[in-house]
């Protein structure tokens, strides 16, 4: 793994998007994406560049069950927020967390991610290590899914809601084994919240209970951390 250490996350998202630039550059059509706090300065930048994604496709990691497009709360409300509605895209994918058949809908999903390979997947890290929603002791096999989520998630995402009873407990997730194919992975993590899991990503061992340390078996990762992010390294 690269690790880049940066100042703060406006510098990371900077990092980030000048690695999408050189990828797109080099004929990345496709873009594996997250939501959450920790993208925000990326999608900033995309958004306040003259880059031009209409030829891009962009296949997000996990929804929430129960949830629309019309929940504000929702990913794909977040996604169309934050960098859709000001930069379009020619496809998006977000999985349907109103599906009324989950497995059906893991499956199609999987069907998108098949024809739409991921040249640049971007994740974050959950403070259990979780990416996506693969909750410790998810099988690194598994492809999408749905999920239960832990009440160390629960707790972290509650601030999005009025309160914790809000919270989804269910969301729909690409599996391990659907981000591990990515042909370059991007991970950002910032903040001192975050540094147990990035320690144990990058220096424990490779286990499903920290699922993100499955990416050392990744030939092209990059990590950019903040020094709060890295301050348990060693
Ligand atoms: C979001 C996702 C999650 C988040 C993680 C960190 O689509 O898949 O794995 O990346 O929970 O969340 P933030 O960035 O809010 O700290």
């Amino acid at each position: 793994m690269k690790v880049i250490r940066v100042k703060d996350a406006q510098e990371g998202g900077k990092k980030a998007f000048e690695l999408i630039k050189d990828g797109m550059a080099n004929g990345a059509k496709v873009l594996g994406l997250a939501t959450g706090s920790t993208p925000e300065t990326l999608y900033q930048e995309m958004t306040a560049s003259d880059l031009d994604f209409s030829d891009m496709t962009s296949v997000n990691l996990d929804e929430y069950v129960g949830l629309g497009g019309d929940d504000v709360q929702s990913y794909r409300y977040f996604m169309n927020d934050r960098l859709f509605n000001k930069k379009p895209f020619k496809e998006t994918f977000v999985p349907n967390g109103k599906a009324e058949d989950l497995a059906a809908e893991a499956k199609h999903y999987d069907q998108i991610i098949a024809e739409h390979p991921i040249d640049i997947q971007i994740l974050g890290i959950g403070r259990n290590g979780h990416i996506g929603f693969n909750e410790p002791g998810t099988s690194f096999s598994e492809t999408t899914h749905e999920v239960e989520l832990t009440e160390s998630t629960i707790e972290a995402n509650k601030r999005n809601f009025d309160k914790v009873e809000d919270v989804p407990t269910r969301a729909m997730s690409m599996g391990i084994g659907s981000i591990m194919p990515s042909k370059e992975i991007i991970l950002m993590a910032f903040g001192e919240d975050k540094a147990d899991a990035i320690k144990g990503m990058i220096e424990g061992p490779v286990t499903e209970e920290m699922p993100a340390s499955v990416l050392q078996k990744h030939s092209n990762v990059t990590v950019i951390i903040d020094e709060a992010a890295a301050s348990k390294l060693q």
